[in-house]
């Protein structure tokens, strides 16, 4: 059996679980690509995700220990499986793997071609390992789950994160009036990437600045969420990813709330590549560590303050 180096939790838990070690190199089976991983990325509280341990959506069955994390890679087609016809062999792809399966913190990973696509030709690996699960995020939280149409006003609670940084960008490309709330070292930042007004959390409260709002993008969750009914006109919608929203407040204020968990779609990272390949959107990179270094990279999810993704350089 071939080996590669990844990194591997042996034991639900939390960044302490994961090593650095030798593990078996996946084959492709039946309509999957085998992918050389380049760079991958990982997301805040993904470790306590249930179907990051299970075989199933729902967190249910067996475990499936020993695990690999960060789900979101860029890489190159390094073989195929049966039936495969595309991408072929040597191609760079990126894409964005159902938690149900291993991740991409590793030499290589096997998945389905179907989820792949072309990775932007603009920028690197590790700038193309930072799109694929924050930005499908922001897209099916605008384009999917709010509808959002040009003109609309929308609030960003999170702007400067993995996932905030392309809801802010995406939603001023598509013609909406952007806020966004960060902290107080990060408001020039958010105005850069397309945010008309930055209101610093810490300090401020962003019901003081903003009401009649069309559509509120909850990154945050908790006592901020619950405040952002207020900012919402009647017949607005507020979409969460942090924590599901109360559908009884919802109600008392005649708003819509949705949460919602990423999904895989090629076509929309087709489309999101051709932005970023056009300039209109740019992936944020706070920092990249080598594979060896990923549980620092966990640790620093559950502590520091940062702007954008942590990617992992995984190869050359
Ligand atoms: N449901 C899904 O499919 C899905 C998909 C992706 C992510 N998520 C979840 O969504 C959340 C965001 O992910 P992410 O990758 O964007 O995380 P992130 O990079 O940590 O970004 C979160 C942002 O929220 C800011 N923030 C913290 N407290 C705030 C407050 N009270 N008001 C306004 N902003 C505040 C942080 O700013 P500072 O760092 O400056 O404090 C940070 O910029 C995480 O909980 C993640 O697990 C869910």
């Amino acid at each position: 059996m071939s080996t590669m180096h990844a990194v591997r939790a042996h034991a639900r838990g939390g960044p302490e679980q994961l090593v650095y070690e030798q593990a078996p190199r996946p084959e492709p089976g039946p309509g999957e690509v085998l992918v050389a991983v380049k760079a991958a990325s990982m997301t805040p509280d993904e470790l306590t995700w249930p179907e990051t341990w299970t075989y199933t959506a729902d967190g249910t069955g067996p475990e499936r220990t020993p695990v690999i994390p960060s789900h979101e890679f860029s890489g190159v087609v390094a073989a195929t499986g049966e039936g495969v016809r595309s991408p072929a062999e040597g191609e760079a792809v990126y894409g964005l793997i159902p938690f149900v399966h291993d991740g991409a913190a590793a030499e290589y990973v096997a998945l389905p071609a179907a989820l792949v696509a072309a990775k932007p030709s603009t920028v690197d690996h590790e700038h193309a390992a930072a799109i694929p699960l924050a930005a499908l995020s922001a897209w099916q939280a605008l384009v999917v789950h709010a509808g959002l149409q040009p003109g609309q006003h929308v609030l960003v609670q999170g702007g400067a994160g993995g996932v905030g940084s392309y809801v802010v960008q995406l939603a001023a490309g598509l013609g909406a009036r952007v806020s966004a709330t960060a902290s107080a070292a990060d408001l020039d930042f958010v105005r850069g990437l397309g945010a008309e007004q930055v209101i610093d959390y810490a300090n401020q409260r962003f019901e003081d600045h903003v009401r009649d709002v069309d559509v509120v993008v909850d990154l945050v969750g908790g006592a901020t969420q619950t405040r952002s009914f207020a900012v919402l006109k009647p017949g607005g919608v507020l979409v969460a990813i942090a924590a599901p929203p109360d559908q009884q407040e919802a109600a008392r204020h005649g708003v819509r709330a949705v949460f919602f968990i990423v999904e895989p779609d090629p076509q929309a990272l087709r489309a999101i590549a051709g932005l970023v390949d056009d300039g209109r959107v740019r992936p944020v990179v706070d920092r990249v560590l080598p594979l060896a270094e990923t549980r620092a990279g966990y640790e620093a999810l559950e502590k520091g303050k940062r702007r954008g993704k942590i990617v992992i350089h995984v190869a050359d």
